[in-house]
């Protein structure tokens, strides 16, 4: 595991889109897995940037989204279907093929939609670049503490935790769904190369104890101590315990 420390959230946002765009010229048919949040919004914004000067193209990459809120149509402002289109994909060249979302409004089959978005992920060659923020709670997509972790796709009651944190982007806190689908913690894992982006003092704590050579699943994002090829970017402030 690699830590680096950036001045700030510019900083932060610029050095992790170089690292994506890098991938992406060493192989242009990337698979990356993309996360939301208002963590990666900064890198978003500099990949777009990159992308309208010409320096990087996207338009054989194939992209898996960690997570989405179930009950949410897609055009819901707060969806992570929307939230990805609004500030993310309508900006560059991916091809809409590529884009992979998990659930979905008409999901009804819930465990087979979960079996697919696994095996699709598999198809395409697993991932190469996991992009990853991380809650206040230690979790990792929708991977929520517990006595236990789930290696697949699943679906996820969020925690009140995870709740309230969320509720600064809706009107009302009984707004925000109570159920979410989630790739596991198994999906995260398999992939190739984790970036996990962290940034304000708010996150300092635990990014503190995520990182501190325990490991347990009461917060999740301390599991990936154990994976061969991540680097954790943070800035000055949520570095600020470690
Ligand atoms: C959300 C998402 C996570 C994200 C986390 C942190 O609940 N499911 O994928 O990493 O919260 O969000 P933020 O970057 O806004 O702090």
């Amino acid at each position: 595991m690699k830590i680096i420390i950036c001045k700030d959230y510019e900083h932060m946002s610029r050095f992790s889109a170089d690292i994506v765009i890098e991938q992406i010229r060493q192989k242009p048919d990337s698979v990356i897995g993309l996360a939301t949040g208002s963590t990666p919004l900064g890198m978003y914004k500099e990949l777009i940037r990159q992308y309208k000067k010409g320096r990087v193209d996207f338009s054989k990459v194939v992209t898996f989204n960690l997570d989405e809120y179930l009950g949410l149509s897609p055009d819901h402002p707060q969806s992570y279907h929307y939230f990805m289109f609004n500030n993310f994909f309508n900006h560059i060249n991916i091809k809409i093929e590529n884009v992979n979302l998990p659930g979905g409004i008409t999901a009804y089959n819930l465990d087979g939609v979960c079996r697919e978005y696994d095996e699709k992920i598999e198809k395409a060659g697993g991932i190469d670049l996991q992009i990853l923020g991380i809650g206040h709670n230690g979790h990792i997509g929708f991977n929520e503490p517990g006595k236990k972790l789930y290696t697949q796709t699943h679906i996820v009651s969020l925690s009140h935790e995870t709740i309230k944190a969320n509720s600064r982007f809706f009107d009302h806190i009984d707004e925000v769904p109570r159920k979410a689908i989630t790739m596991g913690v198994g999906g995260i894992m398999r992939a190739k190369k984790i970036l996990l982006l962290a940034s304000g003092k708010d996150k300092a704590a635990i990014i503190k104890k995520a990182f501190s050579g325990i490991i347990t699943t009461e917060i999740p994002a301390s599991l990936l101590q154990l994976h061969k090829d991540i680097l954790v970017i943070l800035d000055k402030e949520a570095a600020k315990e470690l």
